[in-house]
């Protein structure tokens, strides 16, 4: 497996977003760039667990000894939000910490897997929302304070399925094509600027979504999510400036 080293404070100063952040995949980035040094805004649906998750950087920041940084949150339920919604959050960003250097889609939802003939419409546009629009409509929105950022990074997260159209994966496959292409667009519109955009499949990992969609599997037999953060380090620190309009396998293993 391909792992990709930074240096321990690479993320020091650098303010970045997750969005679903109080579960999974997108729990473990904060946490892992937390303790490279960065302010971190969490970004979900569930104050709850995004209070946990607040905490547990808090106590990362403290133990680490990053005592300047800071961590927020941001209830928004991507289902509803709006672009208003999002046009507030950026000028609340940019008031607070000044610009964005980094920003990961992560949240997304999985719809049902069923035969094609059988998806409904208000499914289909719900999905398409979560996972795409709400995508295209806080990218929009959070530009100008990502233009603020030395080198932001932008990754948007896709999956196997979203390169090789799979049977019962419906919206969520249609979705994910979406999002590589969103991100080879923005990515091939900001070449000569100093922002990137990637996207990151992060493979089978064991988390609540990989659980619903293979209920009988084995949980033991995959990959938690703190293991497979390296490439999302990577991506998200300045080593990986010349990075853009790429997909990156989290798990390359998985490809062969
Ligand atoms: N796990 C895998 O095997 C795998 C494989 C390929 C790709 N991926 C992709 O990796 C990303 C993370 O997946 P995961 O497995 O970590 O999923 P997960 O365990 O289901 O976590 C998803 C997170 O997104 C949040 N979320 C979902 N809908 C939301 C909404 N409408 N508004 C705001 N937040 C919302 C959830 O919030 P709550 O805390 O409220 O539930 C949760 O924190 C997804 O884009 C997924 O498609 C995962």
């Amino acid at each position: 497996m391909t792992e990709y080293k930074v240096r321990s404070s690479a993320l020091l100063g650098k303010t970045i977003l997750v969005t679903g952040a109080g579960d999974g995949i997108g729990k473990a980035a904060c946490k892992a760039y937390a303790q490279l040094g960065a302010n971190v805004i969490l970004l979900g649906r569930t104050v709850a667990n995004l209070e946990k998750v607040y905490d547990e950087i808090v106590q990362i920041h403290q133990t680490s000894n990053f005592n300047e940084a800071q961590c927020a949150i941001i209830p928004l339920d991507l289902k509803g939000a709006t672009e208003k919604h999002y046009q507030d959050m950026a000028m609340t960003i940019g008031d607070q910490f000044g610009c964005l250097d980094g920003l990961l889609h992560n949240a997304s939802v999985l719809g049902h897997l069923q035969p094609f003939e059988h998806i409904k419409e208000d499914e289909f546009s719900e999905v398409m929302h979560v996972n795409v629009t709400s995508h295209f409509l806080m990218t929009k929105a959070l530009l100008p304070v990502l233009k603020k950022a030395p080198m932001a990074s932008t990754i948007f997260t896709t999956s196997t399925v979203g390169s090789q159209g799979r049977a019962y994966w419906g919206t969520y496959s249609v979705s994910k094509f979406a999002v590589e292409g969103m991100m080879q667009v923005l990515a091939d519109e900001y070449a000569d600027s100093t922002m990137r955009f990637n996207c990151i499949n992060p493979g089978r990992t064991r988390t609540k979504m990989r659980a619903s969609a293979y209920p009988a599997e084995n949980p033991e037999t995959l990959k938690t999510a703190d293991e497979i953060m390296s490439v999302y380090e990577y991506l998200m620190s300045d080593e990986s400036c010349k990075e853009n309009g790429k997909t990156f396998l989290a798990q390359p293993s998985l490809a062969k």
